[in-house]
């Protein structure tokens, strides 16, 4: 295991070993791993068992579904993605199926699944790079995304590996130092900003 966390407790190997690499394999993901990294976010916690993810896959068995993934993220995010044999785009049902009503925590929990996804990846020897750089208007023509739903962010899935045609600018970015908050700039206890004894 690659341990490229400067982390301060004893985590789990998965915390330990994720990160976002820009640089991935040109390996294939198994189809058995995407439906498992799946299975994981479907098995994540969620508020009054909605469920609201929802998710737009594409993979290099499918070139052309793959590059109109592809489309739909930002320049910037295409120079590197371009290279990944899997991408999904998340979304969030906004609305609870049985009343209707807003689910103030539909994107949380897109995101919970999103990290147990990624967890789950881990354990299986790839990695995960997501991204909020997509174009949301052109996804909801594209896909024909209904109205109640809200496109969250990408997921790119693959092996950790070199790769020579990568972008001389993703390769200095993917070695750059990765940095984390202080426990007191974050944990609270009494009011807002008063840190805990208990991270001291
Ligand atoms: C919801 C979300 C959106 C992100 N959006 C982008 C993005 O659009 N482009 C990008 O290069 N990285 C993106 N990232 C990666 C973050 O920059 C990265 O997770 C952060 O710098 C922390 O680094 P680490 O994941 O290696 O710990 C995103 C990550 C998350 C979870």
């Amino acid at each position: 295991m690659i341990d490229r966390n400067p982390v301060e407790m004893d985590l789990i190997p998965q915390i330990r070993s994720r990160w976002s690499p820009y640089e991935f394999s040109n390996r294939p993901v198994e189809a058995w791993k995407i439906k498992t990294i799946l299975d994981a976010a479907r098995w994540s916690a969620n508020s009054f068992n909605e469920q609201p993810w929802r998710y737009l896959l594409a993979t290099r068995d499918q070139p052309q579904e793959l590059a109109k993934l592809l489309s739909c993220l930002v320049e910037s995010n295409q120079t590197w993605a371009k290279h990944l044999p899997v991408l999904m785009i998340s979304l969030a049902k906004k609305t609870f199926s049985r009343n209707g009503k807003p689910n103030r925590v539909a994107v949380h929990d897109v995101g919970a699944a999103a990290a147990q996804m990624t967890m789950q990846a881990e354990a299986l020897g790839l990695h995960i790079h997501q991204m909020a750089g997509i174009e949301i208007s052109k996804i909801r023509q594209l896909y024909q995304v209904p109205d109640d739903f809200d496109p969250v962010a990408a997921i790119a899935v693959g092996y950790p590996g070199e790769n020579p045609d990568l972008h001389e600018d993703y390769r200095k970015k993917n070695h750059a130092p990765r940095h984390r908050k202080p426990f007191d700039e974050f944990v609270f206890t009494g009011s807002f900003g008063k840190p805990s004894e208990i991270i001291k």
